[in-house]
């Protein structure tokens, strides 16, 4: 098998740990380095519950510590989502390794410098550290096979009404991204809200046996609850349970399900009301020519599949 060697970058919060989950039940996927940032929640936070997932999991990769703020912006945090330790009120377990020496853009630097081929870059919080690599290193531009981010929207939002949280928190990174070249996969609210779980396919999931599945539907229990809060999300969610990030790693392991176009995408860096709304050309009047594969649509039935399996796969492991 042609293994698909990655480098993910993200801000545990529950939904990057269903990423996380769903990356280490895949054969083909050749997991190099994880990196953290702030995020959902301040980066001692995110940092602690990457190694927690993973001393968990019984999966030992190298977690590099990230930035601590947003390149310009002031940070912003999303406990009320999250909950104040970030995983939703679970306890997974007491770290057996610890963060590496190397900060994370140290590692992403010489990991991709290292490699033997391109690197997919999969991002599931704000673009901090991925931006900061490419402003210090442009030259790892080359070795960056592309980048699947969890993030912005073609319309709406979730920490604004026009702008996604990943995007919000840091717009300055997010430009740097845009701009970079790089092939990009923009997996942003458009296709993650249609990639819900049902109540009735939480109750089947807390029926599962195992003590991880268990975890995992007490955890997605506490977001059930606290996305229903969230004001921008239309009253037709009430029932359903939105897990962005696990698109970020579906989309590479089975692109056949999502369906996407190529656009040219900028973002506001400020503004009263638009600050960090990821503004997609799909009118295509701009003229300019397309940065981001945005996906738009997905096949649910067929997602929540491969999220049962992961499920199964990592739980019947432990
Ligand atoms: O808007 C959803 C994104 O913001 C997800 O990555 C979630 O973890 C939060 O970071
Ligand atoms: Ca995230």
């Amino acid at each position: 098998m042609k293994r698909i060697p990655i480098i993910i970058d993200c801000d545990p919060g529950i939904d990057d740990t269903m990423m996380l989950m769903l990356a280490f039940s895949r054969e083909e996927l050749d997991i190099r380095l994880i990196t953290t940032e702030a995020g959902n929640l301040t980066i001692d936070k995110t940092t602690y519950n990457a190694l927690s997932f993973l001393s968990y999991i019984n999966k030992r990769v190298e977690v590099a510590k990230g930035l601590s703020q947003p390149i310009f912006r002031q940070q912003e945090v999303a406990e009320d989502i999250h909950g104040e330790g970030g995983l939703g009120n679970v306890e997974w377990a007491v770290p057996t390794f610890e963060a590496s020496e190397r900060p994370a853009i140290q590692a992403m630097y010489e990991t991709l410098m290292q490699a033997e081929m391109p690197i997919t870059i999969v991002a599931t919080g704000p673009l901090t550290n991925v931006g900061a690599l490419l402003l210090a290193h442009p030259e790892v531009k080359a070795k960056i096979a592309r980048i699947s981010w969890m993030g912005g929207a073609a319309v709406g939002g979730n920490m604004s009404t026009t702008a996604e949280f990943n995007a919000y928190v840091d717009p300055h990174a997010v430009e740097l991204v845009m701009r970079s070249g790089v092939p990009i996969i923009m997996s942003g609210l458009d296709v993650t809200h249609k990639a819900y779980i049902t109540r009735e396919e939480m109750t089947q999931l807390s029926q599962l046996e195992t003590p991880f599945a268990q975890k995992v539907a007490n955890m997605m229990n506490f977001y059930t609850f606290t996305q229903k809060q969230t004001p921008f999300n239309p009253p037709y969610f009430e029932e359903q349970i939105r897990v962005h990030d696990v698109s970020a790693i579906a989309c590479l392991v089975h692109p056949e399900m999502y369906r996407g176009d190529d656009y040219f995408v900028e973002v506001e860096l400020e503004g009263r009301l638009t600050q960090g709304a990821t503004i997609v050309d799909y009118a295509k009047r701009s003229g300019k020519t397309p940065n981001v594969h945005v996906l738009h649509d997905v096949e649910r039935e067929k997602f929540i599949a491969l999220f049962f399996d992961a499920v199964m796969k990592i739980g019947n492991t432990l």
